[in-house]
């Protein structure tokens, strides 16, 4: 299995933002593991052509789940595809909040992702309520549960544990804390979708930095992280890339 390293840009950059991407393909330009940046629908395409012929992939932050039509403001899979992003991260916890998707939305979009051929990335996380209530797994396993594409493999999925109350925070839960939730997701994975699940990368997020990372990349089932601030900045992303090539 190859470990991937993606970065989540949410709602920042302009074409200026796009000197950090040469700068990262120039420092990394082989890493060993996957590399991925989702920067804001407006960037995909000048960043994919930035990013052809390099180890760097491009995705997208969102997508509809249909194929086209009368919805205003939104973007198909193929639009996506069509602009060069090759993954589609769906369910993050922001888009869960911000824009109320329940599961059967995740999934149906994450079905239209692997329809394309796309790679989705599913995310998943306890708020920190659920945390102390000491609901966590019984919270992810019921999002996996509803969330993953009813067609998903190792090559098509990928899953992103990223607890909500460590996502921009500085706040990490403890290694023993990632290992419990990561070697249970594997579990749940194998109960879904059976010998698949030992190919799914299952990606940590949530206040990622070049400081915490090797410790984070140690941690069994740990397979790559999703990073959202420390990934605007090639340096901070570099390093990050390189911690888990050497992981
Ligand atoms: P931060 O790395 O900024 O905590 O964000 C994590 C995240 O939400 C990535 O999708």
């Amino acid at each position: 299995m190859k470990k991937l390293a993606a970065g989540n840009w949410k709602m920042n950059g302009t074409k200026a933002s796009l000197a950090e991407v040469e700068a990262l393909l120039a420092a990394h330009p082989g890493p060993t593991c996957e590399m991925l940046l989702c920067p804001p629908a407006t960037l995909i395409s000048q960043m994919a052509a930035l990013a052809a012929d390099s180890a760097l992939m491009v995705g997208a932050q969102d997508c509809h789940a249909k194929p086209q039509g009368a919805h205003t403001g939104d973007i198909s899979v193929a639009m996506l595809k069509d602009a060069g992003a090759s993954h589609v991260i769906l369910g993050h916890s922001e888009r869960r909040t911000d824009h109320g998707e329940t599961d059967a939305q995740v999934r149906a979009k994450a079905e239209a992702v692997v329809d394309a051929g796309l790679v989705a990335i599913v995310c998943i996380g306890e708020t920190e309520s659920e945390r102390d209530a000491g609901q966590t797994l019984a919270v992810i396993g019921s999002q996996i549960d509803g969330s993953i594409p009813m067609a998903a493999t190792a090559a098509n999925l990928v899953v992103a544990y990223e607890p909500v109350w460590a996502i921009g925070t500085g706040r990490t839960p403890t290694l023993a804390e990632i290992a419990e939730v990561h070697s249970f997701l594997r579990g749940r994975l194998r109960g879904l979708i059976g010998e698949e699940a030992e190919g799914v990368r299952i990606l940590y997020g949530g206040s990622v930095k070049p400081s915490n990372a090797t410790d984070i990349f140690a941690v069994p089932h740990v397979d790559g992280a999703l990073v959202g601030g420390a990934s605007l900045k090639a340096a901070d992303f570099g390093a990050i890339v390189a911690a888990l090539s050497a992981a």
